[in-house]
């Protein structure tokens, strides 16, 4: 048997789609700001299309770009002025952040109620108590991703392969949520290959390219790959070896195609949840 290919792709589309049609129903123009900080190519690419993808959607996108040397305490000011905005329902600063500024200063002086990444710790740990608000947009869409493509999380034995606070750790929290039996795997974690073959759902969000071979993967299993990783020779994969795997799983996520535009189309719902929840709709 060879997998299910789930289309992330057609799944965005369609979450985006039923947004733009909730926005259009709203009394007001949800607003969404991003804020890049200096010449990241990648993160240049990923800001335009959340920028043309917020726009699509009816939500009234503003990208604020500052230079690579600014201080974090004009970056920091630079946020509380988007706190202080009415206009503005979500903020977001690119990640990574160059290496003089400190990460969690800036996190930390989001308004924890526009916090779009979910990234605030008092996000974090709503969503670590398992009362969630405003939640990371990778793990959110991969949520998303199981429940279009009607993978059972209620007593299945997940594996998240990863541990980093955007995508591994609230994977891991979304996952308990959802009722399944969840185990965190890392570097440091012995006989990995034992670990996956285990799994009923796979995650695999570690950043090393084909990372996850064919022959650590259950019978049937369901697999997510979050990786993006760029081959020396220009191609794009994720953290799975996806023809290796095809055989062996029930259901897989291409790279790319998979989970990269749900992220985004649940950036935008985040925005959305945030414009609502500020205005006690
Ligand atoms: N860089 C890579 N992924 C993300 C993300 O989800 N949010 C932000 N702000 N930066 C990122």
């Amino acid at each position: 048997m060879t997998a299910r290919i789930i289309d992330g792709k057609a799944i965005a589309a369609a979450v985006r789609t039923r947004l733009a049609e909730r926005v259009a129903g709203l009394s007001f123009q949800p607003g969404l700001a991003v804020v890049l900080v200096g010449h990241d190519p990648a993160s240049a690419i990923y800001v335009r299309s959340k920028d043309r993808a917020a726009n699509a959607a009816g939500i009234a996108a503003q990208t604020i770009r500052l230079p690579a040397d600014t201080a974090e305490a004009d970056l920091i000011a630079c946020v509380t002025g988007l706190n202080n905005d009415p206009l503005v329902d979500g903020i977001l600063v690119q990640m990574p952040l160059p290496p003089h500024i400190r990460t969690q200063a800036v996190i930390a002086a989001i308004d924890p109620a526009k916090d779009v990444d979910g990234f605030h710790p008092m996000n974090v740990g709503r969503l670590a108590d398992g009362h969630p608000f405003l939640v990371p947009c990778t793990p959110l869409g991969v949520m998303r991703l199981l429940a279009e493509a009607d993978v059972s999380t209620a007593g299945a034995r997940a594996l998240v392969l990863g541990r980093s606070p955007i995508v591994g750790r609230p994977m891991a929290a979304l996952l308990l949520a959802a009722d399944a039996t969840v185990t965190v795997a890392h570097s440091r974690t012995r006989d990995l290959a034992v670990e996956c073959r285990r799994a009923e759902i796979l995650i695999a969000a570690v950043g090393r390219p084909e990372m996850v071979k064919g022959d650590w993967i259950g019978t049937d299993a369901v697999i997510i790959d979050v990786g993006i990783n760029r081959t020396a020779d220009g191609k794009l994969v994720g953290d799975v070896a996806f023809a290796e795997c095809l055989p062996h799983a029930g259901a897989i996520t291409p790279v790319p195609g998979g989970v990269g535009p749900m992220t985004i189309a649940c950036l935008l719902e985040n925005t959305v949840t945030a414009a609502l929840a500020r205005r006690s709709l």
